[in-house]
């Protein structure tokens, strides 16, 4: 089985913001705000190679704990990025999607989101996807009790239940083909725990405000040289090419 030279969906988790800020004597907000050129970085390159849909962690359901100064500069900085942002992306033929628990945030960044997915709703060249107030764990839960409820109406019936269906309840259905994490560490941190079962990962040393187009296109690049499995063995996937010589 070939891996297509390009992912068709790409996840990244933008780490180390705050480190690349500390490192450089400036307050944590300055990675964030630089931040935002990469993400410009990576939405232009995926376009450029062909990338389908592209999901960003933006915020976890776990950011909320840290300090309100920072949370509320988040909050302002994505709207912010929406505001200025989304007519770059409609014209460039992105599709904006949310994922994530939204009532918690302000009523402007609401109405923001709302409006910015409308304007780019029947965009089709890629589709960005960011998760904000999301956590893995909240998107199985927010999907099981959905499903839970559908049971006890008498719609769905639970011997029927299978993955397809499942997914079909999660923020999203899309399985990412390549995961990336930046900033060094080696976890998932809560991000997309049902999508990413057959997700190759790829965790870069870079903070996320240095991961520029070269350093995306060196994670794509590693992605071509992949072989995936999907449960299978190497020899069921690539039989011995001395076998297929005479
Ligand atoms: C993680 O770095 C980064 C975040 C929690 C925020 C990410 C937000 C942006 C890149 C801003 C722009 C986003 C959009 C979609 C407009 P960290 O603060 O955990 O870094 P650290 O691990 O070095 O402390």
């Amino acid at each position: 089985m070939d891996t297509p030279r390009v992912p068709r969906h790409v996840a990244i988790i933008m780490d180390g913001n705050g480190r690349w800020a500390r490192r450089r004597h400036l307050p944590r907000t300055a990675g964030h705000k630089v931040g935002v050129r990469s993400v410009r970085a990576v939405v232009e390159e995926s376009i450029r190679q062909g990338v389908e849909v592209l999901t960003l962690f933006a915020f976890s359901s776990e950011n909320w704990r840290r300090p309100p100064s920072e949370v509320k500069m988040l909050m302002d900085l994505f709207l912010g990025a929406l505001r200025s942002e989304v007519r770059r992306l409609h014209d460039n033929g992105v599709r904006l999607q949310v994922l994530g628990d939204r009532r918690a945030f302000p009523p402007r960044l609401q109405e923001s989101i709302r409006e910015a997915e409308d304007k780019t709703r029947a965009n089709q060249r890629l589709r960005l996807q960011v998760a904000a107030n999301y956590g893995g764990r909240w998107d199985i839960l927010q999907a099981a009790r959905r499903l839970a409820e559908e049971a006890v109406a008498g719609r769905l019936d639970p011997a029927a239940l299978d993955e397809a269906t499942f997914a079909g309840y999660l923020a999203t259905a899309d399985s990412p083909d390549l995961f990336i994490r930046t900033g060094g560490e080696q976890r998932l941190s809560n991000f997309l725990l049902w999508q990413s079962a057959y997700s190759e990962l790829y965790f870069s040393e870079h903070m996320w405000p240095d991961f520029n187009a070269a350093a995306y296109v060196e994670a794509l690049a590693e992605f071509g040289r992949r072989q995936r499995r999907f449960g299978l063995t190497g020899e069921q996937l690539d039989p011995a090419p001395s076998a297929a010589t005479p």
